[in-house]
């Protein structure tokens, strides 16, 4: 029987939240009172390096919706979630969603792509987020907006027919088993590397020429940029040892800061990866028991090669630590991958329609973001932090968000599933106005599971634009034929 675990909407007083936090054996520290206004910690804004202010830590993460045309231009559904980030009150936009920067590396066939074709649709999602936040604000100079550069990797499925069209640095087997990716699958060649390096960097430029500030070079979530981190088997300049498995990181900084100076470059990453989980028989969800032939899980880069599901921050420490030689201050940490471990990156009560579930109480899932989080910003006081994975806190969130600013362990703090029910939970909070309890994101899933079965992603349950749509009843549907 899968476990269950107690709803955060039933822990109304702080006393019943920290007495569960408690019976959970984590340290997960809140304040008890919200300020709001200029004193709140949430409120400071924050300098970068270069003089730039951002104006309070709150940040927006990047949500995509599987919902662009087939070329990859935003459609109505995609500039209304831009628009909600720009109303939402947060001053550091990161990345508004994943764009692929080429055709093969769109992760579905909805996502947005960058090329000169689509340039005005960039525009016009810049530009609604930027009036959308002077109508609520009053100026944009405090607010920083990225855009989010990607390649989808062994996880690419470009085209209308839906297929997977992996792209792969080295062999993965236990993904492999469950992605069916044929085990004869030629791996990227170096050449084939350096040729989408070229593409980053026009992409990077054309960003810069549409006036975003920064890009963010994804390295999380199982996508391209994060499967180099763990490409330990993988021969030649791209594979093995550290630094090789960075040369990917460092070719794209050094050949993006030669072609646009001026423009400013993120990271976003999963700093630490679990092995993929199953659901057993007895409805208990654990991680998979592979091994190698010496006997280790070698794929998980953060993670202990001996004991699968632990956290070794070695060479995560000495990836920020690569990222502070190369200047690079914007830092946004994740964890794990929605494909094979959704439970670890988006902490969750109700599982999406291809997870499992949960194996731990969320809460425990949304404790580990924090203090892994907490430790690295503690060796890294000089990178401005983004944390993520607190969508799981519901109204608690700005409470615990307060706690983590306030102490330092956090420099922004990360909206996510939140930002899709309830966009202006920052700006709720900054003006000390009542939450809104019935927009708060309980953690349904609907957002994943609609894209996993070949919809758009949006909150059907909450959102009165998305319930009325018929996507609502084909995702109830999707649940519907699981249940029973
Ligand atoms: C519907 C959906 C779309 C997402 N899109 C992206 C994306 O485009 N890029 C990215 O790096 N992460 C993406 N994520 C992950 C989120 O940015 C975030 O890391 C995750 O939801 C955990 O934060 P939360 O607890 O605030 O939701 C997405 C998550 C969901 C549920």
């Amino acid at each position: 029987m899968a476990k269950s675990y107690t709803a955060i909407a039933q822990l109304k007083t702080a006393e019943r939240f920290r007495e569960h936090i408690a019976s959970l054996g984590i340290k997960l520290d809140f304040e008890e009172d919200l300020q709001s206004g200029d004193d709140s910690p949430l409120a400071q804004p924050y300098t970068l390096k270069t003089g730039r202010k951002i104006g309070n830590r709150f940040s927006i993460l990047p949500m995509e919706g599987w919902d662009g045309t087939l070329d990859g231009k935003p459609s109505e559904h995609t500039i209304r979630r831009w628009k909600h980030f720009g109303q939402s009150g947060a001053k550091l936009i990161w990345g508004g969603e994943a764009v692929a920067v080429r055709h093969d590396g769109r992760a579905n066939r909805n996502q947005l792509l960058i090329n000169d074709a689509n340039l005005s649709g960039f525009e016009t999602l810049r530009d609604t987020l930027m009036q959308a936040h002077t109508e609520s604000f009053g100026s944009t100079d405090d607010l920083l907006i990225g855009l989010q550069l990607t390649h989808s990797g062994r996880f690419s499925r470009p085209d209308p027919d839906k297929l997977l069209k992996p792209s792969i640095l080295y062999h993965h087997p236990p993904v492999e088993a469950i992605y069916n990716t044929d085990p004869d699958l030629p791996v990227m060649t170096d050449d084939e590397i350096d040729e989408l390096i070229e593409e980053y960097v026009r992409a990077a430029r054309q960003a810069y020429e549409l006036g975003f500030e920064f890009v963010d070079l994804k390295h999380c979530h199982g996508y391209l940029g994060h499967e180099f981190l763990s490409a330990y088997s993988r021969p030649g300049k791209y594979g093995g040892s550290f630094e090789n498995r960075t040369r990917f990181l460092r070719e794209l900084v050094t050949k993006i800061r030669a072609a646009v100076p001026d423009l400013m470059m993120g990271v976003r990453v999963s700093i630490i990866d679990y092995p993929p989980y199953r659901e057993g028989e007895d409805g208990i969800s654990r991680p998979i028991t592979y091994r190698d032939e010496n006997g280790e899980y070698p794929f998980a880069f953060g993670g202990n090669s001996d004991k699968a599901d632990e956290i070794d921050l070695t060479e995560p420490n000495a990836f920020l630590e690569l990222l502070r030689t190369l200047d690079i201050e914007l830092v946004n940490i994740t964890v794990g991958s929605p494909y094979y471990n959704p439970h670890v990156t988006r902490p969750a009560m109700f599982p999406p329609s291809d997870g499992y579930a949960p194996p731990e109480d969320p809460l425990v899932g949304v404790a580990r973001h924090v203090n892994t989080v907490a430790q690295l910003k503690a060796n890294f006081p000089d990178l401005a932090i983004v944390g993520s994975g607190y969508s799981y806190l519901q109204d608690w969130l700005p409470y615990v968000a307060q706690h983590t600013v306030r102490s330092g362990m956090v420099d922004f703090v990360g909206l996510g599933r939140m930002v899709l029910t309830y966009p202006e939970m920052p700006a709720d909070v900054l003006q000390g106005n009542k939450l809104q309890r019935k927009r708060i994101c309980r953690t349904f899933s609907d957002c994943t599971t609609g894209p996993r079965n070949g919809m758009i992603s949006g909150c059907f349950p909450l959102d009165d634009y998305y319930k009325a749509l018929p996507e609502a009843d084909a995702v109830k549907a999707v649940k519907q034929s699981i249940k029973s």
